[in-house]
């Protein structure tokens, strides 16, 4: 099948087929359980956002669980979830968009940035906390195929936080089987322990958690990437209910070192032109609900200054993409989309009249409200 989807050369067919087929979300009592495994008592007091990720979230469940879970030890949590599934990214949608620094994002992880401008350079490291149940497949990268599990823990410890946790499952034989992967994990991590699921759903499932801190500086640890290959392979690994004992350490460093990140999917887009642009359609959307006597439908039928400083058939192609969609403030989802539409012209040649049908694609936006009012909705 994998095979079909690369040499048909349409890839998003491939990866939506993907995350149709890879749907394995975890239980909340095991990611209770995961959350027990760190240990908070450092943060008593702080103030700070804790920024966790779920950038293959599913419908959202498990990022929402470690959100509560933070907030129930009187800490400020801040979620950046993000699905590619669009079924699966609505619903959650639906069920969180409302929370406050609950930031959501529907794309394909591999085209989502997500820093923060940090003096003049941009910072990728804001998330303390990494949770990542990834997809159990193959993808292809760069033309070549490959794990995704492998994929996806590299890109995800590209955004976690010195001394930040990453929490990464996956099935056991992937673990060992993936060539290197135990020696990537801890060339990365520090402190890194491996628990089956409980005995109930291991026996099920065969899934492993991972847990570690990222290291400041990157190190081999040969020595220790053959210790736990030696015990998983001897079944040598505890349960994740065993005990309820933390075993890493989330340090106020971390915390402290993460700034409020903006997270979207096109590398054109920077903070500064996202935040501009966006500001600009969420004012110009609100100037004109309160002048509208019809409040739940309007066209914008022309613009002002364009929206990210761009020509407006860079912005139309931008929204066209989806580069906005998801994106909210004020509990506002933005929809790019396009319409098909075919322009007659007629013309004159000599005395023949001669008509031309051609078809045209225009981009459209749509506005929608917390309570699924839409605001505006209508082409560029
Ligand atoms: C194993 S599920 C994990 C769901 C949830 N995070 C959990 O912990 O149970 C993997 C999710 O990754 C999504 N997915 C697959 N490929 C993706 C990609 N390239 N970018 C973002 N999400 C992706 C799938 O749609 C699926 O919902």
């Amino acid at each position: 099948m994998i095979e079909n989807m690369r040499m048909s050369g349409d890839w998003q067919v491939g990866k939506g087929a993907i995350a149709d087929l890879c749907y394995c979300p975890t239980e909340l009592k095991i990611v209770n359980l995961e959350m027990s495994k760190i240990d908070f008592s450092e943060l008593e007091g702080n103030e700070n956002l804790i920024t966790m990720a779920d950038f293959s979230g599913g419908d959202g469940l498990q990022i929402h669980r470690m959100y509560e879970y933070v907030k129930a030890k009187g800490l400020n949590p801040a979620a950046y979830y993000n699905e590619m599934h669009t079924t699966r990214f609505n619903t959650a949608m639906e069920r969180y968009s409302h929370l406050d620094n609950f930031n959501m994002v529907n794309t394909d992880f591999f085209f989502l940035k997500c820093r923060h401008k940090n003096g003049n350079a941009y910072k990728k490291e804001n998330i303390a906390i990494i949770r990542n149940n990834p997809p159990y497949t193959f993808i292809e990268q760069h033309g070549q195929t490959v794990r995704a599990e492998e994929a996806f823990f590299l890109e995800n410890s590209l955004l976690n936080a010195s001394e930040g946790v990453h929490i990464f499952e996956l099935p056991i034989h992937q673990l060992t089987g993936i060539e290197n992967l135990l020696k990537k994990i801890l060339y990365r991590y520090e402190a890194v322990h491996i628990f089956k699921f409980p005995k109930k759903d291991f026996l099920r499932y065969k899934q492993v958690v991972v847990i570690g801190v990222r290291k400041k500086t990157n190190s081999a640890d040969l020595e220790k990437a053959e210790i736990l290959r030696n015990r998983l392979i001897n079944d040598q690994i505890p349960y994740l209910d065993d005990d309820d004992k933390p075993v890493v350490k989330l340090s106020s460093r971390a915390v402290n070192s993460c700034k409020p990140i903006n997270v979207y999917r096109d590398g054109r887009v920077n903070d500064v032109t996202l935040s501009n642009g966006y500001n600009q359609v969420i004012s110009s959307v609100w100037d004109k609900v309160s002048k509208s006597t019809n409040k739940h439908l309007m066209t914008i039928k022309e613009r002002g200054k364009p929206i990210i400083e761009k020509l407006i058939g860079n912005q139309a192609m931008e929204l066209n993409a989806g580069a906005f969609n998801g994106i909210q403030g004020n509990s506002v989802l933005i929809k790019g989309g396009y319409e098909k539409e075919i322009v007659v012209t007629e013309e004159m040649e000599g005395t023949t009249k001669v008509t031309t049908r051609t078809e045209v694609i225009k981009p459209t936006i749509a506005v929608t409200n917390k309570v699924g009012d839409i605001l505006v909705k209508g082409q560029l």
